[in-house]
């Protein structure tokens, strides 16, 4: 994977209604055969394959709406996806949602969407969809996690460990994959300019995560992540800025994170006591 003029066969992006995940349909586009778009609201998949096939008339787009939080749904749209474009060559691991609350004050049905979206959609297409890459010895899957998913930040428990799976997850399926031809690469971006913020009830950004000066565009993240997954790496941080906080991470002590995010969430408790 490390020509520029890859075809990427058939590609699977799910969340490709909004942000990072219609950026990377954007990108895709050029280097891919037939792309299948998912998310929720289907106006805007719609939309999005009119301007597609505008800019790139040979392309097959396929957009299909599936509510990835519930199994069922997911699992017809499995069906689909397979009656539609047959096997999938890559499967990008977009869509997910954050919260931003103290998890005692969360409510259950709102966590466990979250659960379902960020995790279990996410093992359910890569169980259904993975086989097929090993049998053919080739294509990949791009899991859009999180630096959340790789240190601990307050008042966004739910979103957090859901990002840790997907940081686990990928690296345990990268070395489970390998030989196989099938590469596996997770992208974890800070803040992104998407809506992400709004949707997760946190229009000024997640709390304890890298201040606005940080932020880069869904374009931006979306380029990085592609060159980096066809570079075959592992793991991509994208935007220099960010990446370099990533790198310097690792070197502040465990300890020393815990009591940060413990203080700023033992100060926004305060607060909300009023
Ligand atoms: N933006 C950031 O700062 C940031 C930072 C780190 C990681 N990320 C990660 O990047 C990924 C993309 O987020 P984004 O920033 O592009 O946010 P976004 O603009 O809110 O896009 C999220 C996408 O996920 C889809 N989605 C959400 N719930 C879904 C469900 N139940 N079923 C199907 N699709 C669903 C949404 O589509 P519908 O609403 O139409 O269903 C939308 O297309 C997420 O995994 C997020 O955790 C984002």
């Amino acid at each position: 994977m490390t020509t520029n003029n890859k075809n990427h066969g058939v590609v699977l992006i799910t969340g490709a209604s909004s942000g990072i995940g219609r950026e990377l349909a954007l990108e895709f586009a050029a280097r891919a055969e037939t792309l299948v778009l998912v998310a929720r609201r289907l106006d805007r998949l719609e939309r999005l394959r009119e301007e597609l096939l505008r800019r790139y008339p040979g392309l097959e787009v396929a957009v299909l709406a599936a509510d990835l939080s519930d199994e069922h749904e997911a699992e017809r749209l499995l069906a689909k996806v397979s009656e539609q474009a047959g096997a999938v060559d890559v499967l990008v691991n977009n869509a997910g949602l954050g919260d931003s609350v103290l998890f005692d004050r969360a409510e259950w049905t709102r966590t466990r969407q979250i659960l379902r979206t960020n995790i279990l959609a996410v093992a359910q297409l890569t169980s259904a969809l993975v086989p097929r890459m090993v049998e053919r010895r080739r294509g990949g899957v791009l899991n859009i996690g999180s630096g959340a998913g790789l240190t601990v930040l307050p008042n966004a428990a739910a979103y957090v460990g859901s990002k840790h799976f997907v940081a686990g997850f990928s690296e345990a399926l990268r070395a489970d994959l390998s030989g196989t031809g099938v590469t596996v690469t997770e992208v974890c971006p800070g803040p992104v300019e998407s809506e992400f913020d709004q949707v997760s009830g946190s229009p000024g950004g997640m709390i304890g995560a890298p201040p606005q000066f940080f932020r880069i565009s869904a374009a931006q993240c979306a380029r990085e992540a592609l060159a980096g997954f066809e570079r075959g790496e592992a793991r991509v941080f994208p935007g220099r800025a960010f990446r370099f906080v990533m790198r310097v991470l690792p070197l502040l002590p465990l300890w020393l994170r815990r009591k940060q995010a413990a203080h700023t969430a033992a100060r926004l408790r305060g607060t909300l006591n009023g």
